[in-house]
């Protein structure tokens, strides 16, 4: 987790505990899985290739963690079913294993029951520093970064009140006036800080 520069947390409301969701309904009966693998798409492919630099974390139902990890990172690919068979496969680990400990599923991939407060202490610890993303914050273009930044989104249902009383006292970044879906919002973050990366301008062309 070293070298990784940018993380991502997606808290699922309605996400699935156990692996016995069917794969050909991943809006319906899994809980909106859809979301997440959206989000694991955006969050890690770039034409021909994976972002290595990325942390994702899904928070479901504020008791069951995954933390899927670019460095080490395989067999993701666009489709969302196959991402929601990787995703199954880490929650299938994690049935029976005790609070506390991550286990490991496929390469990059590793699951523990744990909450939101577990994931915002463990990237604290690893040195990012935490932001909300949330229509009504400050504007991203206005606001200065770490070099290590770690993002909090929703799903398709707001932040709850017990959501926000772990997420207390953390900047709050708006990306426009429009409230979008939680994957479009990973897109327009990589693409701010991709271009801060490479230095351009709205002078500065290709
Ligand atoms: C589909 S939205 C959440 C649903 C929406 N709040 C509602 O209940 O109608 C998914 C998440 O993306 C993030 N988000 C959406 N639009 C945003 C914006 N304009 N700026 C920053 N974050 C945004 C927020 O974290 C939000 O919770």
């Amino acid at each position: 987790m070293s070298e990784t520069r940018r993380a991502f947390v997606i808290l699922s409301h309605t996400g699935p505990l156990t692996p016995d969701f069917p794969l050909a309904d991943l809006p319906g009966s899994a809980g909106r899985m859809d979301i997440l693998c959206r989000c694991a798409t955006e969050a890690f492919l770039v034409s021909h290739g994976i972002r290595r630099d990325v942390l994702l974390y899904f928070v479901i139902r504020d008791r069951l963690l995954i933390r899927l990890d670019g460095e080490r990172l395989r067999y993701l690919n666009p489709d969302e079913r196959s991402t929601a068979a990787l995703i199954k496969k880490a929650i299938a680990m994690a049935q029976g294993n005790p609070p506390g400990k991550w286990k490991p599923s496929t390469p990059g991939i590793h699951a523990r029951w744990g909450d939101l407060a577990t994931v915002r202490a463990e990237l604290e610890a690893a040195g990012f520093s935490l932001y909300i993303l949330e229509e009504r914050g400050d504007f991203l273009r206005r606001v200065e970064l770490s070099e290590r930044a770690a993002f909090f989104l929703s799903d398709h249902k707001d932040f709850t009140p017990e959501d926000l009383s772990h997420l207390e006292g953390l900047s709050r970044i708006s990306l426009g006036p429009r409230s979008l879906q939680a994957q479009t919002c990973i897109a327009l973050v990589h693409n701010e800080l991709d271009l801060r990366e490479a230095k351009w301008t709205s002078a500065s062309s290709c």
